[in-house]
């Protein structure tokens, strides 16, 4: 390159000192202007070749091996992975654990540790004063995010088996929608939605601790459970539709044939019938992996069926049922008729009412077969 710019300046004096004898001056300043500005350009295209593209673009790349020996790479800029969210008790682990079932996906336990560290991050944010200590230590917006999407796409690459696409479900990370879809700019992201009475319902009746959450209090938890779904349905809306899907729990148990296949749609992923089939893959190699410590591991491990839809009928006091519009608007947003108990949700599918029924018939060997697959996954601690 060095050369060939050399040659053209050494070609170009030569004609200019010919020139000067035999033209005018007005011609030749023209050939001065148009040769330089010929350098110039050649000099950009060099110094981009040099460079490339953009540092910030380029993201951070996790490396892992595969139990063959295999090694994955992924990208936080390049990467499609799938981020479940919604509120606490709306069917994530559910919904993650028949990704889990396709055998193109590996979603995983929740990791706990990816919302906190987006929620520390916030809180750096809050003070203006710290705001500018970061600044003034050089650690501006552009350090932050290469260390956020690097500790984010560490985590859920390495906590688990490569899979052609990750997926990550830690629900409370959609809070922060906006920002994590930003750093991941191929991600997709399922919000997932739920009746809000039965959310709490199972939030208090199974003693699922959230903070801020007053679990003898069901009006200010349904009161929470309004403010956290109003912001991540704002959250999903600044994602946009094209990347941020909202699935109702209540339509993927009643008909998970016609749901899973839009979602799979949505996630650019092929048709795998075992993602309808997710309790067969429980703890098998390349399925299902579950955490013991999980609330709702001894759910999952049955097939898909309809019997947590309504469990929450008759166990909220009449003047809260009275005031439901009020106290959570966002359920009539949402679809669900507030004055309704329960509300008409559908009519399950065939597989589903088969499912449920074996649920009920043989009771006793699902609780046998929940404790022998929550007893499998323990995950021995390292000496
Ligand atoms: P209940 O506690 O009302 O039973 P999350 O995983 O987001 O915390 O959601 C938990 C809810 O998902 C639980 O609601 C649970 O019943 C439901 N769920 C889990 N596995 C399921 C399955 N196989 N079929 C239907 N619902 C399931």
């Amino acid at each position: 390159m060095e050369l060939t710019l050399y040659k053209r300046l050494q070609l170009f004096i030569r004609s200019c000192s010919m020139n000067l004898k035999h033209q005018k001056l007005s011609e030749l300043c023209s050939k001065c202007v148009i040769s330089l500005f010929i350098i110039y350009v050649l000099l950009c295209i060099k110094s981009s070749w040099l460079t490339g593209p953009s540092p910030t673009k380029l993201g951070h790349t996790a490396a892992v091996f595969d139990s063959a020996g295999t090694l994955h790479k992924y990208n936080s800029e390049t990467s499609p992975i799938v981020f479940i969210g919604g509120h606490p008790r709306s069917g994530t682990t559910l919904m993650r654990a028949m990704l889990d079932a396709h055998v193109k996906v590996r979603c995983g336990e929740e990791s706990r540790i990816i919302p906190r560290i987006v929620q520390m991050r916030d809180n750096w944010f809050r003070s203006e004063k710290e705001k500018d200590r970061l600044i003034q230590g050089g650690v501006d917006d552009k350090v932050i995010d290469a260390a956020m999407s690097s500790f984010i796409l560490e985590t859920i690459a390495q906590h688990g088996e490569p899979a052609e696409v990750l997926c990550n479900k830690d629900p409370l990370t959609l809070k922060s929608g906006e920002y994590i879809s930003s750093l991941f700019p191929k991600s997709k992201w399922l919000f997932m939605m739920r009746d809000g009475r039965a959310v709490i319902n199972s939030v208090i009746s199974r003693k699922v601790t959230i903070s801020g959450y007053q679990l003898d209090n069901p009006r200010q938890c349904l009161g929470k459970w309004n403010t956290v779904v109003k912001n991540m349905n704002e959250q999903c809306n600044k994602i946009g539709s094209e990347r941020c899907m909202i699935v109702y729990y209540e339509q993927l148990v009643l008909h998970p044939k016609r749901w899973m296949t839009l979602i799979l749609d949505f996630l650019d992923l092929p048709w795998d019938e075992s993602v309808l089939h997710h309790e067969e893959k429980i703890n098998k190699p390349g399925g299902v992996r579950v955490s013991m410590v999980e609330r709702s591991s001894d759910q999952i491990i049955k097939p898909i069926n309809v019997d947590a839809l309504t469990t929450w009928v008759g166990n909220f006091p009449q003047d809260l049922l009275d005031d439901m519009d009020a106290v959570a608007p966002m359920l009539e947003k949402f679809g669900y008729d507030p004055s309704k108990n329960p509300p008409f949700y559908g009519m399950p599918d065939g597989v589903v009412l088969n499912n449920t029924n074996d649920v009920h018939q043989k009771r006793e060997q699902w609780e046998i077969k929940s404790k022998q697959l929550i007893a499998q996954m323990d995950k021995k601690r390292p000496a």
